[in-house]
């Protein structure tokens, strides 16, 4: 199991927001965590990469107890992060925000290369400064960030969320591609017919307990719809 996180518990100060939450991604396998607003997802994100500490509950990745390392050492050990609202630093140029990412990580320049061949409408983009592009082309520098750190897993947090819909496609295929490459995804989405389309398995959050998971099939039946409607 690439990913296996167990019993986690976390919140923030006497605020429990997880209850002991349980799941496993296996190499090379999309999974995805859907639930309504504010049940937990992104809490849920960040206590798996140590933005959040975990008050209980372990976090392995490739058979590693990573619950106590912080979020800098986790990606060295090839869990890339692209947290919801898709951070960047916005005085930076496009190939600045790269640079800073792929020289922190200690990865050759040439993965810039390899994560623009995904996203290919950054490159004409390169000199501009980040703050200035469009929300959907900041969350694809924000992926391609995460990218160059050469992640075995990419945790991404509803990477469609705001941006408008022809972006919100090429963002779908770069997710399809990176996972048709072999790598492994934990991806929160809350449009049913994405996680349809790319989702191995699923899980649903509801107050912060898992109460459903399945193959991505199942999120076509009633019954699993209704632990999604709002
Ligand atoms: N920094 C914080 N301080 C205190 N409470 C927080 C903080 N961030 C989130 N919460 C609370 O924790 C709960 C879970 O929030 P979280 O952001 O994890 O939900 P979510 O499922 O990601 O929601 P969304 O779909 O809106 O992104 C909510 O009740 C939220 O108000
Ligand atoms: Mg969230």
């Amino acid at each position: 199991m690439l990913l296996s996180v167990s019993d986690l518990e976390s919140g923030y100060g006497r605020a429990r927001v997880l209850f002991g939450v349980s799941l496993e991604v296996e190499s090379g396998q999309l999974v995805c965590v859907m639930g309504r607003n504010g049940v937990g997802k992104t809490t849920l994100l960040n206590t798996v990469m140590g933005v959040l500490p975990a008050t209980s509950g372990t976090v392995a990745f490739d058979g590693r107890d990573v619950t106590r390392l912080k979020p800098h050492e986790r990606v060295r050990l090839g869990m890339g992060y692209v947290p919801q609202g898709h951070q960047c630093f916005p005085q930076l140029s496009v190939l600045g925000n790269l640079l800073v990412t792929v020289e922190a990580a200690k990865q050759p320049k040439s993965a810039i290369d390899e994560a623009l061949d995904l996203f290919p409408a950054l490159k004409p983009m390169l000199k501009r400064s980040a703050g200035h592009l469009s929300g959907g082309q900041q969350q694809q520098l924000a992926m391609a960030r995460a990218l160059v750190t050469r992640p075995r897993m990419l945790i991404l947090d509803e990477p469609t969320e705001g941006i408008q819909p022809s972006i919100i496609l090429e963002i779908e295929a770069a997710i399809e591609r990176l996972h048709a490459s072999g790598l492994a995804v934990l991806l929160v989405e809350q449009y049913l017919d994405i996680a349809l389309r790319l989702a191995d398995r699923f899980l649903i959050l509801d107050a912060g307990h898992v109460v459903r998971t399945g193959d991505a099939g199942e999120l076509q039946r009633e019954d699993v719809r209704r632990l999604l409607a709002v």
